[in-house]
Parts: structure tokens; C-alpha cells; sequence
């Protein structure tokens, strides 16, 4: 069971908060809870204070406020004080942006979609801090991935710097389908993350060795997107229940759209047709990839479990490691249920057996993972 009361604390304030299982889902959703979409069995009305907002087909989200437009990037949910306007520009060292305050910034770098970008700068910075960039799921913004997390809380106590972007798409899905957000520089959502990622590493002393890339859901998918993508930038991703890089892949089709056959876990291919997808995103690469970690629930039925499968086949066959992990054990810290699969130094998968979408954050273990804890 859990050794931690602090990590049981923690998994469980986010499920209440902010990532439902479906089967604690009987009466209402709370706010961030799924309340709709194919395959969703659970409540379908919200709780005070919030709306249900269709996403699409398979996905709808309980939001704060009344009868807010769903097609908004208006920060919601934001604790007072917390935020501040855009500067105009990017700080253009550490010491100008405001400390424990989360801050937008602009002008950090080609960013053709228009990302919205948030840095948050704990009191005390490590000396050549690590960067830390957490993606939203769809609907949510940097704000609610901010306010629902504890990355902020703890770049306290370990002292690096976060970036937390915010999708200029309506629906506020990530751009993880589109040949540009998929091809190394060139375009879409992935581009403007990567060039908040650069500025940092080049104005504020980030350590470049320890830039890091983690998200949940559709930020899920748009970490994979950024280690396959951009992996001379990211040096470790987190995939918090999403999917293999290049899942979503829809050449033609606005980039924020929905893949159902990839959500469905229809999209099964060989490890070497995955790897392929990662190795066409930078053709002639040949640096280190990044160490990749990935969490799923079987009881997703938003991005169906077959996913981690996928997952699995992709980033063993990039790393060339064996097909069968070479240990998989339960983690005392982790709910039981949970199986932590390593394949090798750079991989790990995370089962997490009768767990929906999404797998509750475990951040903790993810600065661990990371090296940072
Ligand atoms: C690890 O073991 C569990 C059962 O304990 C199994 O469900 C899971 O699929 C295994 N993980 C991998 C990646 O093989
Ligand atoms: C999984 O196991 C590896 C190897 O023992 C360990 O380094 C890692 O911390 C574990 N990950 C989790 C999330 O427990």
C-alpha cells in the first residue's frame, strides 16, 4: 500500500479535483472531471460551480463557471494574484521574472501557432536550474495545469524553473496531429513550446542538460510529440495517459483534431513502423533521445490501453531495447494495482491496472525519474 501519506494525499486530492476515475464518478463530476464522450460510463452532470463542455465525440469536461464558452483560452480557474499580464516580451534573464508567480511571457521565438506561454520561478533557483516545461489536457489551460499540480509547489523545494503553455486552439486540445507539429522546426504547436524551451536555456542560464517535458492527456501526447520531435532540446519526457508520437498524425487536418482511431487503440503497428515516425521527425539525427517515462490506466476509455502498448513498442525500439521489460514490479509509494515495467535505463512503463482517464499525477516520483529529487 501506500508508504507515503503525503503521496496518498496528493493522487487523491487530484482525482477529487481534477482527474476523476469513472467509478468514483456515480453522482457528479467535479470540476476538470470527464462528464461525457463514447465509452464514458460515469456521472454525466457537474458540480456546482461548473459546466459540462463538449470537447468532442469522446471527451467532455466539467469547467468552472457558468455557461462559459467552450472555445476560450481565457485563464480560468486561476487562485487570485497568481497570474500576471504579459510582459510584452520575454524576461531576458532569470533575475527579471517574478519570483513563486505564475507569469506569461511573448516574443520568446518563432511561434507560429501563437502558444500561450507561462514561466513560474520558485523563491530560490538551483544554480543552473533544471526546466521543467507541463503540459495541459484538452480544455484545460496552463493556469488549471498549474493550480491542479504540485509542480509549482515543489520547484520550491528542488529549484528549477517551469514553463507551463497554453493551447491557442479552441477546445484547447494540443496540436499533435499535423506535419508540422510532428517534423523537427517546423511549425505548429511543438515549435513554439521548443522555442520557450531554447529561450530559457539561453537567457535564463537553464541547465540544458535537464530540460524536461511532461504532461497528462492531450499534454500527454504533445510530450511524445516534443522528445520525438525535438529531442536535441528535451532530454526526458513524461507521458501521463496519452500516446505514442505520431499516433495522431492526420496530414491535412487542422492540427488540434481528434484521431479516434488512435484514441481507440485502433492504430496498432510494428515497433519499427513507430520508431520510424520518430526517426522521420529529425531526419539525421543521431544524438542521445530522450529517457522516456509512460503511465496508463486499463480502464482509459478516452485513449484506450492498446495505446501503452504502442508506447511500448515505439520508445524500446528507438532505444533498442528487448520487447519484454527486465523487471516489473509494484512500487511500494505507488496504489497497488500499479506495475512499473523497466526496459532499460531510458524507458519505463507504468500500468495501472482499473485506473481511467487519466492517471493521477505522481510528481514526486516523476523528479525522481528525473533526477531532480
Ligand atoms: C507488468 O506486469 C503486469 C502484471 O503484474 C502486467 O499487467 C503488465 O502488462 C506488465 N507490464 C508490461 C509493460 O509488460
Ligand atoms: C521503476 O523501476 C525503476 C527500476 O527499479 C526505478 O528506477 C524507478 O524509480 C521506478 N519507477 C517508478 C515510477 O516507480
Amino acid at each position: 500500500m501506500f508508504s507515503s501519506p503525503f503521496r496518498l494525499t496528493s493522487a487523491l486530492g487530484l482525482v477529487a479535483a481534477l482527474l476523476p476515475l469513472a467509478q468514483l464518478a456515480a453522482a457528479q463530476s467535479p470540476v476538470w472531471g470527464q462528464c461525457g464522450g463514447i465509452g464514458w460510463s460515469g456521472a454525466t452532470t457537474c458540480a456546482f460551480g461548473s459546466v459540462c463542455v463538449k470537447e468532442n465525440d469522446y471527451y467532455s469536461q466539467c469547467q468552472p463557471g457558468a455557461a462559459s464558452a467552450p472555445t476560450t483560452t481565457t485563464p480560468v480557474s486561476t487562485p487570485p494574484g497568481q497570474t500576471s499580464t504579459p510582459t510584452g516580451s520575454a524576461p531576458t534573464g532569470l533575475s527579471s521574472i517574478p519570483a513563486s508567480k505564475l507569469t506569461q511571457i511573448s516574443n520568446f521565438g518563432p511561434n507560429p501557432n501563437n502558444v500561450q506561454m507561462f514561466v513560474y520561478k520558485p523563491a530560490k533557483v538551483a544554480s543552473k536550474p533544471p526546466l521543467i516545461v507541463a503540459s495541459h489536457f484538452c480544455t484545460g489551460t496552463a493556469q488549471a495545469y498549474f493550480s491542479g499540480s504540485k509542480f509549482a509547489q515543489l520547484s520550491e523545494t528542488y529549484g528549477y524553473v517551469l514553463l507551463f503553455p497554453s493551447s491557442p486552439h479552441s477546445g484547447t486540445c494540443w496540436d499533435v496531429s499535423s506535419d508540422a507539429t510532428l517534423t523537427h522546426d517546423g511549425g505548429g504547436d511543438s515549435q513554439g513550446i521548443a522555442s520557450a524551451a531554447r529561450y530559457a536555456i539561453t537567457n535564463w542560464g537553464v541547465d540544458a542538460s535537464r530540460v524536461f517535458a511532461v504532461g497528462t492527456s492531450s499534454g500527454a501526447m504533445m510530450t511524445s510529440v516534443l522528445a520525438g520531435a525535438y529531442p536535441d532540446v528535451f532530454k526526458a519526457g513524461i507521458v501521463d495517459s496519452g500516446v505514442a508520437f505520431g499516433c495522431f498524425a492526420l496530414p491535412g487536418q487542422p492540427g488540434d483534431s481528434w484521431n479516434a482511431q488512435c484514441a481507440q487503440g485502433q492504430l496498432v503497428l510494428t515497433g519499427q513502423q513507430w520508431a520510424q515516425r520518430v526517426f522521420n521527425a529529425y531526419p539525421g539525427y543521431t544524438g542521445a533521445r530522450p529517457k522516456m517515462q509512460v503511465w496508463h490506466g486499463t480502464a482509459d476509455t478516452t485513449l484506450y490501453p492498446q495505446n501503452f502498448n504502442e508506447e511500448v513498442k515505439q520508445w524500446t525500439t528507438v532505444f533498442g531495447y528487448p520487447s519484454t521489460p527486465i523487471s516489473n514490479t509494484s512500487e511500494p509509494y505507488l496504489p497497488s494495482g500499479y506495475s512499473n515495467a523497466t526496459f532499460g535505463p531510458n524507458f519505463q512503463a507504468i500500468l495501472a491496472q482499473g485506473v481511467g482517464h487519466t492517471v493521477p499525477l505522481f510528481e514526486q516520483q516523476y523528479l525522481q525519474f528525473l533526477g531532480i529529487a
